[in-house]
């Protein structure tokens, strides 16, 4: 394996591969990721990707929407980037091949999710993200410069005065590293943390550890958004009912068949996703029943031929989606803070750049719209080659726009399974917070982390003890910062401070290990 390339990519979900297809026409690319290489958040996407491409649409109306989801914390200039370039990149993305549906007329099918007032979600079918996927692999493995290295699991940072210049990772050969003019983390999203996720097992929030680890700085990270509509059936794997089935008009209905949500909010079904959760769980509550995903009023033919994939999923548990009454409840699913970057994808560290789930731009601040996300990875990924290529051309300084978190010292203990530490997480640190659990996880994840700590300085675990160390450093993260946001705003809710508080709280939280 060669020991230098020009530039480094850990991770191959769609804001990795949207870097690697413009970094391999300025030097040598590799790619490393942990699994098979379409194993990401990216391949499991189903409702789409949003951009103002429609007729009556406009990145204005884009950018309102996802300030007001964003519940007064969106960093508004990276809004501006991602709703501007993110016209450019969805038609650069048809233009590379990509297969979205189209309408009777020929013209882009455009489905409305949640806090969007307009129509803005391109979609193929319920299975976006595998077709985005598509799409991308094609375009980069066309590229002669482009090397991935696959089951490749990267689990340090290599930091040479001050200046990230590779990473070591554990391959089927062992333990290698490679260096690099510039790193990209786009590892993606941390689901994995918290029991209940409708992410897959490679959602750890390995880029998180990893950045922290080397000195960078993370941000925003109590903000976890918690998917309303995951599948609740005992035994069964928390699959995501996707949002666009409430946009074509899914109810929510409690045991008696009330459509509850307009007594929680008065845009009902398609409230933002933190309503929508919050409101489901108090019902939960009220009633002591479950809450049910219902589509018996729509065509069922045309249910079945619109959403495939879930169709087979549903299937696969015992239900029919189109006639059936379908258990629901909130599972975690995306993680809106992460490794704090600029606008180009700089981090803190000179050398380390991160995009996609990883990155904290701050572009989706407390909740992030629905089918935000693939659009960010693409802006994001495109915009860190850019400043990866040439760094000389974006003037801008990096400011850190954080404020530090409260540094508290414990003993040290190791936790029993990896079980234990995602239980704690989403009894303690889910969809509800309030101060005494909360506190109480943060230290028990403080003397868990300490216990983990020596191992992640020296790298180099096999792959167990790299998923509980990953998990057990970002879960104590979340939990720290959660611990120190006393209010509620978008994905944080405390039950100690149900209302948001703009005078002490409109901040972004944010350390380095250094700090
Ligand atoms: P990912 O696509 O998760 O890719 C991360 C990559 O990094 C993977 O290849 C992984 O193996 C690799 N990796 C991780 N750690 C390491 C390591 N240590 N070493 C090497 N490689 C590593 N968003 C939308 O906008 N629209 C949707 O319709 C939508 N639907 C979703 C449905 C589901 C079920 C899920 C789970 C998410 C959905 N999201 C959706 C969110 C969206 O899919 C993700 O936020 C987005 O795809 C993240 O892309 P990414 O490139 O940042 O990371
Ligand atoms: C979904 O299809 O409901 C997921 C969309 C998203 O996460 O943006």
């Amino acid at each position: 394996m060669q020991r230098r390339t020009d530039f480094l990519v850990i991770g191959s979900g769609i804001a990795g591969l949207r870097a690697a297809a413009d970094l391999a026409a300025a030097g040598d690319v590799v790619i490393l990721t942990k699994a098979d290489p379409d194993e990401s958040n990216t391949g499991y996407a189903q409702g789409g990707i949003a951009a103002a491409v429609g007729s009556g649409d406009h990145p204005d109306l884009h950018a309102a929407d996802t300030i007001a989801a964003g519940d007064g914390l969106c960093v508004e200039p990276a809004v501006r980037v991602l709703v501007e370039d993110g016209v450019r990149y969805a038609r650069e993305l048809v233009e590379w091949g990509a297969r979205f549906d189209r309408d009777p007329s020929g013209a882009l099918a455009l489905a409305k999710e949640a806090a969007h007032k307009v129509r803005r979600v391109l979609h193929a079918r319920d299975a976006t993200g595998r077709e985005i996927g598509r799409t991308l692999w094609n375009r980069v493995a066309d590229q002669p410069k482009v090397r991935v290295e696959r089951n490749a699991r990267a689990t340090s940072l290599i930091v040479r005065d001050g200046r990230c210049v590779g990473a070591r990772f554990e391959c089927d050969r062992g333990t290698e590293q490679i260096e690099a003019a510039a790193v990209l983390l786009a590892t993606g999203g941390a689901g994995q943390v918290f029991r209940e996720t409708t992410n897959p097992a490679v959602a750890t929030g390995d880029g998180v550890t990893l950045a922290w680890h080397a000195g960078a700085q993370v941000a925003d990270l109590e903000f976890v958004q918690f998917h309303p509509t995951a599948l609740n059936v005992p035994g069964a794997p928390r699959f995501l009912l996707s949002e666009a089935l409430r946009g074509e008009g899914a109810y929510l209905l409690n045991a008696d068949g009330e459509r509850f949500m307009t007594r929680y909010h008065p845009a009902g079904e398609l409230a933002s996703r933190d309503l929508v959760s919050r409101a489901i769980v108090l019902e939960q509550r009220r009633t002591g029943q479950p809450v049910f995903l219902s589509l018996q009023h729509l065509d069922a033919d045309w249910v079945r031929q619109r959403f495939p994939t879930i169709t087979k999923a549903c299937h696969s548990a015992g239900f029919d989606l189109a006639t059936d009454r379908i258990s629901v409840g909130p599972a975690a699913h995306y993680i809106m803070g992460g490794v704090e970057t600029d606008l180009w994808g700089r981090t803190t560290m000179p050398g380390l750049f991160a995009a996609g789930e990883v990155a904290c731009t701050g572009v989706h601040g407390a909740n992030r719209l629905a089918s935000n996300s693939l659009l960010e990875g693409l802006v994001f990924g495109a915009r860190a080659a850019q400043a990866m290529i040439n760094p000389k051309n974006i003037d801008q300084m990096f400011s850190v726009r954080t404020t530090p978190s409260r540094p508290r010292k414990t003993k040290t203990s190791w936790p029993k399974s990896e079980g234990e530490v995602r239980t704690l997480m989403w009894r303690s640190v889910g969809l509800m917070r309030e101060d005494a659990s909360l506190g109480a996880a943060e230290s028990q994840l403080e003397s868990w982390y300490r216990a983990l700590e020596p191992y992640l300085e020296k790298g180099g675990m096999d792959e167990a003890r790299w998923r509980l160390a990953t998990i057990v450093t970002v879960g104590w993260l979340i939990a720290r910062a959660a611990l120190r946001r006393e209010e509620t705003r978008g994905g944080h809710a405390r039950s100690d401070f149900p209302g948001r508080d703009d005078v002490h709280f409109r901040i972004h939280i944010g350390e380095s290990k250094e700090s």
